[in-house]
């Protein structure tokens, strides 16, 4: 897997049409809300192929969660969970592992999971996830970097105040909150649109959650969950991804399977660039770019619905080729400029201090061999490499398959020359 590399002959336009997969970060607290369905079937519908999902999958298994995929359907039945502990190894592929905290607390009233320490964007503390379920009645304890965590009472209803709004905390609180004694409030949550597809899911098992979407969730605790049937929403991030793209090699696409509300930060600023984007039909997208973009002045990442982190990267690979200076504020994670070493490769002027990086915009970017750094660092490599003069070669794709599904092949129907190898 490690050796695997993508080799890119840029300069192509991209022309056709891409149905864009369902949301990783969906899929990823949607598997863990199942556990807490003590009986039948849930099935989830438009769940990514991804090796970020596999290990969600393999988690399941592990605690005793029967758990197959057919096709992009992936059905459970936690009827007979039987165990509490995450084994280290699975608690270390994924940091999003700790989103099975809050359920498997719901369900068990006590689990074992690593600490889950930092990852490639920086230190990612889980104060706030602990610190809620604490005031739920967990008690938490840290030994060995492994997390004890125990509801001897069961977990109760609390008002939380985040002083983020952390999405993971969010979700972790939402899913320890379903099944505990009394109303839980989270102030100040994140209001991320897989917030609400969770919700969504909560709620069609037969939970009480309101306020999704909005910065207060309020929920009702219910004694049971019910087995249902759900499809995750598409993967708004591989849709800003594919509309970058296009933006970086110009071309003309339509995307479908998209919810083009969850990209208002995205569309009004790229058609301040250029592109020619509009929204069709039930859910579908058109994009067009004919002439070289011009940069924006700002981009500031913040929490939704502000611009998201997630897409930092990706637009950054569109600036770099515009006409003009773009400058870019990262606010929300501390180290998420790992991918300007690589664009520099490529003739890229980028300069970066701190949160800040300043993009001035080059006429062309040269081919070169480019090592992925993060997933959405990586994809963004791979636009550069599409627009790129010549012939770029991309390693440690582990990242990048962590969240998009077969990506050489949908970017080769659309006319790019990629090919793994
Ligand atoms: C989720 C997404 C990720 C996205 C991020 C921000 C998933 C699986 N991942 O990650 O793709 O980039 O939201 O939109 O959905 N923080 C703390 N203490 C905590 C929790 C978070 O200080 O207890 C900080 C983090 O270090 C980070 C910021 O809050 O600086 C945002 O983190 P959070 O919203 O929790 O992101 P994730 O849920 O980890």
């Amino acid at each position: 897997m490690e050796k695997q590399k993508l080799i890119i002959n840029g300069g192509n336009q991209l022309q056709g049409e891409i149905t864009v997969q369902g949301a990783k970060n969906s899929s990823l607290p949607l598997l863990s809300a199942t556990v807490l369905v003590c009986e039948g079937e849930c099935v989830l519908h438009n769940c990514p192929r991804l090796t970020d999902v596999d290990y969600a999958m393999r988690i399941l298994s592990c605690i005793g969660v029967k758990c197959r995929r057919e096709g992009s359907t992936v059905i459970t039945d936690a009827s007979a969970v039987n165990n509490n502990e995450i084994p280290q190894s699975l608690m270390r592929e994924m940091r999003s592992s700790i989103v099975f905290l809050g359920a498997m607390l719901g369900r068990l009233n006590s689990c074992k999971l690593s600490f889950p320490g930092g990852c490639e964007l920086g230190p990612r503390p889980i104060d706030l996830h602990l610190s809620a379920l604490r005031e739920m009645g967990a008690v938490i304890t840290e030994q060995h970097g492994y997390l004890l965590c125990s509801a001897p009472r069961g977990l109760h209803g609390a008002d939380i105040s985040l002083s983020f709004p952390s999405v993971g905390a969010t979700e972790n609180i939402m899913l320890a909150a379903v099944r505990a004694k009394g109303i839980t409030q989270i102030h100040n949550a994140a209001r991320e649109p897989e917030i609400c597809d969770l919700a969504k899911f909560l709620t069609a098992c037969g939970a009480k959650v309101h306020g999704a979407g909005t910065d207060i969730i309020i929920v009702e605790g219910v004694e049971r969950l019910s087995a249902t049937e759900h499809t995750v929403i598409s993967d708004r991030i591989v849709a800003a991804t594919y509309l970058a793209a296009v933006g970086c090699c110009k071309g003309e696409l339509i995307l479908s399977g998209v919810q083009s509300a969850y990209l208002g930060q995205i569309i009004p600023l790229m058609q301040s660039m250029g592109c020619r984007i509009y929204s069709f039909g039930r859910d579908s997208v058109y994009i067009r770019v004919k002439d070289r973009l011009k940069a924006p002045p700002t981009i500031r990442t913040m929490p939704y619905p502000g611009f998201p982190t997630d897409a930092q990267a990706l637009l950054m690979t569109a600036t770099a080729t515009a006409q003009g200076t773009t400058v870019f504020v990262e606010n929300i994670f501390e180290n998420r400029y790992r991918h300007v070493s690589e664009l520099a490769r490529m003739g890229a002027k980028i300069k970066v201090e701190g949160k800040v990086a300043v993009v001035e915009g080059v006429p062309t970017l040269y081919g070169s061999e480019l090592q992925a750094t993060d997933l959405r660092g990586g994809a963004a490599l791979v636009l550069a490499a599409l627009a790129a003069e010549g012939r770029s070669v991309v390693t440690r794709l582990c990242y990048i398959d962590r969240g998009y599904e077969n990506i050489e092949a949908v970017l080769r129907t659309v006319g790019a020359d990629i090919r793994r190898v």
